[in-house]
């Protein structure tokens, strides 16, 4: 595992997704009014992508078919056949880093 810097804070405005690619992996990054999450991009139902969803509190609505995620722990509820992995963000005031 390998600590990424994503960029600046600023490019991480709060309640919405942004999609960021670590080796190849997409990792949708999520600002809850100041505490940053990361899951994987992908919806393990038929691929939509949660950083184009709507956020709801730490919730995160999947734009095709509206599984709902956790940006917290990964879970989601049906029709995603299960959870999402999870990444630890951390911020140095400047810039955000991603462990993936
Ligand atoms: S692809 Fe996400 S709910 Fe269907």
């Amino acid at each position: 595992m390998a600590r990424e810097n994503i960029g600046p804070v600023e490019n991480f405005p709060p309640n919405k997704g942004i999609c960021v690619e670590i080796g190849g992996k997409r990792i949708a990054v999520f600002n809850t009014t100041g505490q940053f999450y990361a899951i994987d991009d992908t919806c393990p139902h038929v691929g939509g992508s949660f950083s184009d969803g709507t956020m709801h509190g730490s919730t995160v609505t999947c734009p095709l078919h509206g599984a709902e995620a956790d940006v917290r722990t990964g879970m989601c509820t049906p029709p995603a056949p299960g959870p999402v992995g999870t990444y630890e963000v951390v911020s140095d005031g400047v810039s955000l880093f991603l462990d993936a």
